[in-house]
């Protein structure tokens, strides 16, 4: 198991920034050999040197680690464009640079005695999980028995299938208007594959919606689940209170996404995601 890498700031150089599907970006960026050590799950935030809006740094997962010969040379992100930054962000080239601050928060957790897992992502919320994918299969994890389940609303939203099935990973898609693979929601044939198999684990990112309705089946199952919360974020340093979200409601615990998370034991946030 890795240690944690030391959360710092830097002013990385962007080696690639390309649409991938209509507003949905890979960018590439260079960074310090600290991030040999980030922990899937762990995310970064970034600012656009030079400029005053939007004010607030935004947090993004880091998606997969670049890497040359053999050494971490940068990371990358993969990214929607929502609003103004991301819209910015679009807009960045080669060579530009970033003010980058990272890696933050707590990761996902990998054991070495898992063999079977479920992963499952709603559109955007893929992006650790490819990190997390790599990793387990750096430690010599064997994922053949494992399944992906991927969901948005259109083919659009659809990301990586091809990374999971390289992986020799089962992936089964889902969108909303039936674009692509089946016409629903993603916890469908998640429920449906759980009437006959039992993972060590559930790993899931996506909108809160969908990681309610994870924790809750995961709850019903009796398994192990581990979510990745995405909070609006102001500080991204635990020093506000923008991120938190109430882990207990009789005795008013809160947790921060920006340090306590953002990926949680889903039955550790019981209040929060259970219905
Ligand atoms: C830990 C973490 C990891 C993230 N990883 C990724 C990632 O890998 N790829 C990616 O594309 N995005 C990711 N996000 C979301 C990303 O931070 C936001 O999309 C971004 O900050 C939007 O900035 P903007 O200025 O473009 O849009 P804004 O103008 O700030 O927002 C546009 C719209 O998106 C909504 N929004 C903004 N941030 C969030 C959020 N965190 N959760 C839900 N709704 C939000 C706003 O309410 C608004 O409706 C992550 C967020 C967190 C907290
Ligand atoms: S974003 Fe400020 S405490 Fe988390």
């Amino acid at each position: 198991m890795k240690s944690a890498a030391t959360k710092h700031q830097e002013i990385a150089d962007i080696i690639w920034n390309k649409e991938e599907k209509p507003g949905c970006f890979r960018i590439g960026l260079t960074c310090s050999k600290d991030y040999a050590n980030a922990i899937p799950g762990q995310f970064i935030t970034l600012h656009i040197p030079g400029n005053l809006s939007p004010l607030l740094r935004r947090p993004f997962s880091i998606h997969r680690l670049i890497k040359k010969s053999g050494r971490v040379i940068g990371i990358e992100l993969l990214y929607k464009v929502v609003g103004g930054f991301t819209e910015k962000l679009a807009r960045i080239n080669a060579g530009d640079q970033l003010d980058l601050i990272g890696p933050i928060g707590k990761g996902f957790t990998i054991s070495n005695t898992t063999r079977k897992v479920a992963f499952v992502a709603g559109g955007i919320g893929v992006a650790p999980l490819i990190f997390l994918a790599d990793a387990m299969v750096e430690t010599d994890i064997n994922l053949s028995d494992s399944i992906v389940f991927l969901g948005g609303r259109t083919s659009d939203d659809i990301l990586c299938a091809s990374v999971f099935t390289s992986f020799a990973l089962d992936v089964h898609t889902t969108t909303d208007d039936g674009s692509l693979g089946e016409k629903g929601i993603v916890t469908q044939p998640l429920e449906k594959w759980l009437a006959s198999n039992r993972p060590d684990i559930i790993y899931a990112c996506g909108p809160m919606p969908m990681l309610r309705a994870v924790a809750d089946i995961a709850k019903k199952n009796s398994l192990p689940c581990e979510v990745s919360i995405e909070t609006i974020m102001a500080c991204g340093i635990g020093a506000c209170l923008g991120c938190a979200v109430n882990k207990n409601k009789q005795t008013d615990t809160y947790q921060h996404v920006c340090i306590d998370g953002p990926v949680f034991d889903a039955s550790v946030m019981k209040n929060y995601l259970w219905s």
